[in-house]
């Protein structure tokens, strides 16, 4: 992937950390999921009273595109800080691994953790999510 890419998605990312709806725990959480044409849906977490409908920006992002018929992925940059302030790497959790698992493949899709445009980290899927379980399980 090309450093301007990757600079892009990181600022795309942390241009929705301040649309982050968080309440309860201040944490505040930006994606940008890029798509294989080329195009770049946007998230951030969304918190709730009841807790568990929370969710998170990764999924936010990842349901934005499928809604509107997007299904192939070739990356996402998270970014997540208190207070919307990074500080360190934020990495996805175990439920929006097995969402880009359903979508992504594990071997090529990147997942990029960012603090800022010069601090960044690039993993796969599969690092992430070894011997994920897949749509190519069940065929
Ligand atoms: N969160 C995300 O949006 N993405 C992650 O990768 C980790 C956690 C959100 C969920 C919740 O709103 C807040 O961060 C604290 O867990």
């Amino acid at each position: 992937m090309e450093k301007k890419q990757i600079q892009v998605l990181i600022e795309t990312a942390l241009a929705q950390l301040p649309f982050a709806y968080t309440p309860y725990s201040g944490f505040k959480v930006g994606a940008a999921l890029l798509t294989k044409d080329g195009s770049i849906y946007t998230g951030c977490n969304i918190e709730n009273a009841a807790y568990t409908p929370t969710n998170c920006a990764e999924r936010t992002a990842f349901f934005k595109a499928v809604s509107e018929g997007i299904r192939e992925f070739q990356a996402i940059c998270i970014v997540g800080g208190k207070d919307g302030v990074p500080a360190e790497y934020t990495a996805p959790c175990g439920v929006c691994r097995q969402v880009m698992m359903e979508f992504c493949d594990p071997d090529t899709f990147q997942i990029i953790l960012a603090i800022d445009p010069d601090r960044y980290k690039i993993y796969t899927l599969k690092e992430l999510l070894p011997m994920g379980f897949g749509p190519l399980n069940l065929s």
